[in-house]
């Protein structure tokens, strides 16, 4: 460990100080993709093959990031992305998830699969939140997962409808956290004596240690072979739009379809009453080998951008990709993997500090391309590099 404190400005500094602080099958867990992570590592790289365009001479001098989406005013177009077992990761991941975004004006996304129940997010913050559902093979544990959001005030359901099988994360294998038997065990065992901060803050303090919103469904979430059963065995294979279509009818609130890739599937959302799209490959965690999901955020939008609204999720690490993908026709952007790693290594203030820089970077990148509002940004701003 280095003697000189480095304070943290990106998301790659958070990325490391969680990688130190984790054990390492949890930092695995929420680092790795699918298979090679080819898609995993395009969907960051991938934001180069775009080039933002400079303007001079705009006066630039009422910079606002603020903006609107999902019938809600935001501090800027950008929201927390629902990451599993978020509270495995950071003591009450979920409520410090939520408590920093409240702070911060943006909104929190809790996860089907969340440590925290839904009603424990509420009352960290007292305000409206999303939630994010998985169709499970039980439609009537749907409904009450549906009844218990609504109740808690979520406004917003994010519907991910790229799991219909878990992907192959090849690194979860590899440290014998999936189907490592009793050497995994001890593996895992000593991985976590050896990452003390964590066993003190989340470990002990950060329980109960439950799926909150399932706990009546999913065992222990510290074995990763049960939280792989219970994706295997509840998770439905057989959905399709129709369910879609069933879903909107038992929704009376903005319904988001996460995890869309291909222009054909957006109309299909579209069609059947969806209020937006989150263009997303997942975080490169289920199809390995797609495309990165920056490269298909234009043609979803041309084609659908009209209609309903479009976010786009996967390898956004600054503020200027935030711009790159307003540019390219989002109307906000989601974070995963960034918001976790704060949260992992420094708790809500860390967080905090995350959505800060961001959103710093998102005015200062705004005052050099000579716009003073997020609805000034568009396809003029930004270029393909050929
Ligand atoms: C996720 N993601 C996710 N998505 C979802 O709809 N429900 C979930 O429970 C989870 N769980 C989850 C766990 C972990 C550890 C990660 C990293 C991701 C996907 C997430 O919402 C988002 O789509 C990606 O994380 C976006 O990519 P970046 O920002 O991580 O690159
Ligand atoms: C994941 C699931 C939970 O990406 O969405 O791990």
């Amino acid at each position: 460990m280095s003697i000189f404190y480095v304070t943290p400005i990106t998301v790659e500094d958070y990325r490391r100080r969680a990688r130190r602080r984790l054990p390492r099958f949890i930092f695995d867990y929420i680092e790795g993709g699918a298979n090679a992570e080819v898609t995993l590592e395009k969907n960051t790289s991938d934001f180069n093959r775009w080039q933002l365009k400079q303007r001079v001479m705009r006066d630039v001098d009422s910079i606002s990031t603020s903006t609107s989406f999902m019938g809600r005013d935001a501090s800027m177009p950008l929201a927390l992305a629902p990451v599993g077992m978020a509270g495995m990761m950071a003591q009450r991941g979920e409520t410090i998830g939520a408590r920093a975004a409240q702070a911060k004006g943006v909104p929190f996304t809790t996860s089907t699969v969340g440590i925290c129940p839904i009603e424990e997010v509420q009352q960290a913050i007292n305000a409206p939140f999303w939630f994010q559902l998985y169709m499970l093979r039980d439609r009537d544990l749907v409904l009450k997962l549906l009844d218990r959001a609504k109740t808690a005030g979520c406004d917003t359901l994010a519907f991910t409808v790229d799991l219909p099988v878990a992907g192959a994360r090849l690194r979860d294998f590899k440290n014998g956290m999936l189907g490592g038997g009793v050497k995994g065990k001890i593996s895992q065992l000593a991985q976590i004596v050896s990452s003390p901060l964590w066993a003190i803050s989340v470990g002990l303090q950060g329980k109960p240690h439950t799926f909150g919103n399932l706990s009546d469904e999913v065992a222990d979430p510290n074995d990763l072979d049960n939280y792989k059963s219970f994706i295997d065995a509840q998770f439905d294979p057989t959905v399709t739009w129709k369910d879609i279509a069933w879903l909107r009818e038992q929704w009376d609130g903005k319904l988001l379809i996460k995890g869309v890739m291909e222009v054909e599937d957006a109309k299909s959302a579209a069609e059947v009453g969806a209020d937006g799209v989150i263009v997303s490959n997942h975080g490169g965690r289920q199809l390995d080998g797609i495309a990165s999901s920056i490269s298909k955020l234009k043609p979803i939008s041309d084609a659908v951008g009209n209609d309903i609204e479009v976010f786009v999720d996967s390898g956004i690490r600054n503020g200027i990709d935030v711009l790159k993908a307003i540019a390219l026709g989002a109307n906000g952007v989601l974070i995963g993997r960034p918001w976790v790693y704060a949260a992992a290594a420094g708790g809500q203030v860390a967080l905090e500090n995350l959505l800060d820089l961001f959103q710093k970077e998102i005015a200062t990148g705004m005052a050099l391309m000579g716009v003073n509002s997020i609805d000034e940004i568009n396809s003029d701003l930004i270029e393909l590099i050929d």
